[in-house]
C-alpha cells in the first residue's frame, strides 16, 4: 500500500484538470481495504477512483482518495462455449479487452478503447456500438466499507440501467473485481448493427472468422479515434451529458419542427441524442475561455489547456440553458462533479 499526501489529482483526472486531494492511497486488494477499514478511513469523507475518466474536480477534495492497483486476470471457469473470468478494479478495461481480443475470448470487444478502469465498468455501466457491461458481467464481488465484509452481487441484483448501477446509490461498496462471461467462437455472436459499425469494417465478417474480434476492435478503435479526443492530447471525459430519455409525445412535438432529429425506441420512452440537440443548439466547436465543444461531437466538452473545473461546469450549464430553451429538453450530465 502507498499513502500520497496532500496529492495533485492532475494525471489521474482525464480533464487533466489541477486539483488535490488530502490523501491518495493506493491498495493492492481486499486485504489492504481492510487496513484501511481498521483505521477509520471509511468513517471520514473518502472516494473511489479509477481512471478518473467520469469526474469534474472543481476544487480541491477534503478527504481521502483510494485508488486500486489490483490488476488480476484469471480464469474461474471454462467450458466449450464460454468462460468466466475474473479480473481485478484497478486493471485497465482496454488493457482487458486487448488481452480477450488475443485470447479469442469475446464479448468485450466493441467496448474498446472507452477509458475506464474495471472497477468503474460496473458502477457506471459502460457501454458502446450496442453493448453495455451488463451483457458481459456476471456478478460483482465488493468490500462493504460499513462493515469491512466481502459480498458479491448478480447481474440482476446489480440494477444496471442507461450509465447507471445500484452502486451509484450505494456508495458504501468498493468493487474488488468483476466476473465476465465470455464466449468462445462456437457460440459466438457478434453485435455489428449499431450506427455506422458494420459498414465501417474493411470487410464483412462473420462469427466463424478467426480474427473477427480483432477486426470489430480496430474498427471500434478507428471510430472513436476519429470522433473523440485522446485524453492524453485534450483533457475531456468522454461524453459529458447523457442522452436524454424522454415520452414519445416530446418526440412527436420535436419531429413536427425537426423532421430529420435522430431518436431510439427505447422501453416506453425514446432516447434523443444528446449531442445532436447541443450541435443544433449552435455549440458544437464553439468555446467559453479555455473550455470548449469538442469540434467533432457536440457531446463531448474539452479543456482547452489550462481550464479550471468551474471553467467546464460553466460550460456545460450555458449547454443546458440553451438546450432547454430552445427544445424544452433537460440534459443533465453523465460526468460527476467533485465536490457535488
Ligand atoms: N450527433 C450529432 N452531432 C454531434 C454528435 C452526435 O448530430 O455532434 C448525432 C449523430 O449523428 C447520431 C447521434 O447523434 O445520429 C448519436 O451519436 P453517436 O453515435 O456519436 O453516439 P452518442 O449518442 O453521441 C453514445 C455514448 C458514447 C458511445 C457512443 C457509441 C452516451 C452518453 N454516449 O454517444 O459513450 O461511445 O454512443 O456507442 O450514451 C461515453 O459515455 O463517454 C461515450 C463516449
Amino acid at each position: 500500500m502507498k499513502e500520497y499526501k496532500d496529492y495533485q489529482l492532475k494525471a489521474n483526472n482525464t480533464f487533466g484538470i489541477p486539483a488535490k486531494c488530502d490523501s491518495f492511497i493506493e491498495y493492492a486488494g481486499c486485504e489492504e481495504l481492510k487496513v484501511l477499514y481498521d483505521r477509520k478511513v471509511f468513517d471520514g469523507q473518502w472516494m473511489s477512483v479509477g481512471c478518473g475518466a467520469n469526474l469534474l474536480f472543481c476544487g480541491d477534495y477534503h478527504g481521502v482518495i483510494i485508488h486500486s492497483v489490483a490488476r488480476n486476470v484469471e480464469v474461474v471457469e471454462e467450458n466449450d462455449r464460454d468462460l468466466l473470468v475474473r479480473v481485478e478494479a484497478g486493471c485497465v478495461l482496454d488493457d482487458f479487452i486487448a488481452y480477450a481480443v488475443s485470447m479469442d475470448w469475446g464479448g468485450v470487444e466493441n467496448l474498446s478503447a472507452i477509458p475506464c478502469s474495471i472497477g468503474a465498468a460496473p458502477v457506471q455501466n459502460v457501454g458502446a456500438y450496442g453493448v453495455e457491461a451488463k451483457d458481459v458481467v456476471e456478478s460483482v464481488l465488493v468490500f462493504d466499507t460499513r462493515d469491512g465484509s466481502i459480498c458479491s452481487f448478480t447481474n440482476e441484483e446489480c440494477a444496471f440501467g442507461y450509465r447507471n448501477s445500484m452502486f451509484k446509490s450505494n456508495p458504501q461498496y468498493v468493487v474488488l473485481s468483476v466476473n465476465f462471461r465470455l464466449s468462445k467462437a462456437s457460440s459466438r455472436q457478434l453485435r455489428l448493427d449499431y450506427g455506422n459499425l458494420r459498414s465501417a469494417l474493411p470487410a464483412p465478417i462473420s462469427p466463424e472468422d478467426k480474427d473477427a474480434l480483432r477486426v470489430i476492435r480496430e474498427t471500434v478503435c478507428r471510430i472513436r479515434h476519429e470522433k473523440l479526443p485522446d485524453p492524453a492530447v485534450i483533457g475531456s471525459a468522454g461524453s459529458f451529458f447523457k442522452n436524454p430519455v424522454v415520452d414519445r409525445s416530446v418526440v412527436d412535438r420535436l419531429l413536427s419542427e425537426y423532421p430529420k432529429m435522430p431518436f431510439y425506441e427505447m422501453g416506453t420512452g425514446c432516447k434523443v441524442p444528446a449531442g445532436w440537440l447541443i450541435e443544433q443548439a449552435g455549440w458544437k466547436g464553439r468555446n467559453l475561455g479555455p473550455a470548449g465543444v469538442y469540434e467533432k461531437q457536440a457531446l463531448v466538452l474539452v479543456n482547452l489547456g489550462g481550464a479550471t473545473g468551474d471553467d467546464v461546469w460553466r460550460l456545460a450549464q450555458s449547454i443546458v440553458n440553451s438546450v432547454k430553451e430552445k427544445f424544452g429538453v433537460e440534459i443533465s450530465p453523465e460526468v460527476i462533479k467533485i465536490p457535488s
